[in-house]
């Protein structure tokens, strides 16, 4: 949905994003069960005056996987140090990174599936032992070297737990999955950001954005300031129901929350007659493979529209019925106008 926006506006909406995100554990709206656990966590840790254990946070994108680090650092009183998987191409540039973490530090790594293998095992014993394993040199001079490292706690996020291997995924002490959010926690979400924004906020137009938000308080945020643009220019400013869905209607999010994106992938499920696999789908959505798988499908299988079977991705019935399709004859055969057949 973004790359219709211009560039200013991207650069507003991330000097947004970082004011609205969540600073304390207090104001992380919703996700009680982890909020408890994880105060236990740190209130544990910080009674013995220890170093609180690794912690792996984990679910689809924007439900508060970076903001629940930055909590976690600001709720120890640590310094934060922040990097990702993809970052971190060679063991070198972790080992740069752990030679200069010091004692209580919180280490964020983010997109951790995303680690390259070798630079995995440098983390295994640093995670462990606090130790730094590493080779200097090539060839028959190389020596392996053993650093000792400060204690740290390693804070992991991802989209998905399933690409991470077991030995990393077991060396977290603490690890939560991060749910869709319900309506009444995104309003929630909508009422805080509204008052860090200056915007007026009517409850029926703030349940309506709930409504829209795809479970998820980035989207949450992003349609609320689609809404105030539109109360702004179109009307006096007052964010009401009848506002914030004509805006929504006029920036394409429908009333379940289904934006473009997410009716061209159930379009061309519904059209295709029958499973499809995930590099297909892409392509004739044209977005990348791991959008669509990361980004598109855990809601769609949420709300029922998508199914995954050994076969590949199918529209569920209900996925016909929200866009309005007949669908094909029994067995649910392609339409030939648009399959070659
Ligand atoms: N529980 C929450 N309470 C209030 N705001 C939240 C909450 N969770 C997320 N947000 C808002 O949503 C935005 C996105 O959250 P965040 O960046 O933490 O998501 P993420 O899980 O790290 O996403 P990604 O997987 O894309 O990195 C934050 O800037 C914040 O404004
Ligand atoms: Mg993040």
């Amino acid at each position: 949905m973004d790359e219709i926006l211009t560039q200013t506006q991207i650069t507003g909406d991330a000097e947004l994003d970082a004011s609205l995100r969540p600073r304390h554990l207090s104001e992380f709206v919703g996700q009680e069960r982890i909020k408890e656990q994880l105060s236990l966590v740190l209130d544990g840790a910080r009674g013995r005056g220890e170093v609180a254990d690794h912690l792996l946070f984990s679910g689809p994108p924007g439900l508060g996987k970076t903001s629940l680090a930055g909590i976690v650092a600001a709720e120890l009183g640590a310094d934060l140090r922040a990097t990702s998987g993809p970052a971190l191409e060679r063991p070198g540039d972790l080992a740069a990174i752990l030679t200069n973490v010091e004692a209580g530090d919180v280490l964020f790594v983010d997109e951790i599936h995303r680690l390259p293998r070798q630079v995995e095992e440098v983390l295994y014993p640093a995670m462990e032992d606090f130790r730094l394993d590493i080779v200097v040199g090539k060839g028959p001079g190389a020596r392996a070297l053993q650093l000792p490292l400060p204690m740290f706690t390693l804070v992991g996020a991802t989209t998905r737990t399933g690409l991470m291997t077991s030995p990393l995924r077991e060396r977290f002490g603490f690890a939560a999955r991060l749910e869709y959010y319900s309506e009444a926690d995104l309003g929630a979400v909508l009422e805080r950001s509204a008052r860090i924004l200056g915007v007026t906020l009517r409850p029926d137009g703030a349940a309506r954005v709930a409504g829209r938000a795809r479970g998820t308080p980035r989207v949450a945020n992003r349609l609320l300031r689609r809404v105030r643009d539109y109360a702004q220019v179109r009307a006096d400013g007052l964010v009401t129901g009848d506002i914030a869905a004509a805006a929504l209607a006029l920036f394409d999010v429908d009333e379940r929350g289904l934006d473009t994106l997410d009716r061209s992938v159930l379009q061309a499920l519904c059209r295709s007659g029958g499973p499809v696999g995930l590099s297909t789908l892409a392509i004739a959505v044209g977005e990348e493979a791991d959008t669509v798988e990361d980004v598109v499908e855990p809601f769609l299988i949420k709300e029922g529209l998508l199914a995954r079977t050994a076969r590949g991705r199918v529209a569920t019935p209900a996925a016909f019925a929200h866009l309005g399709l007949h669908r094909a004859g029994p067995g649910g055969g392609a339409d030939p106008r648009l399959f070659g057949g």
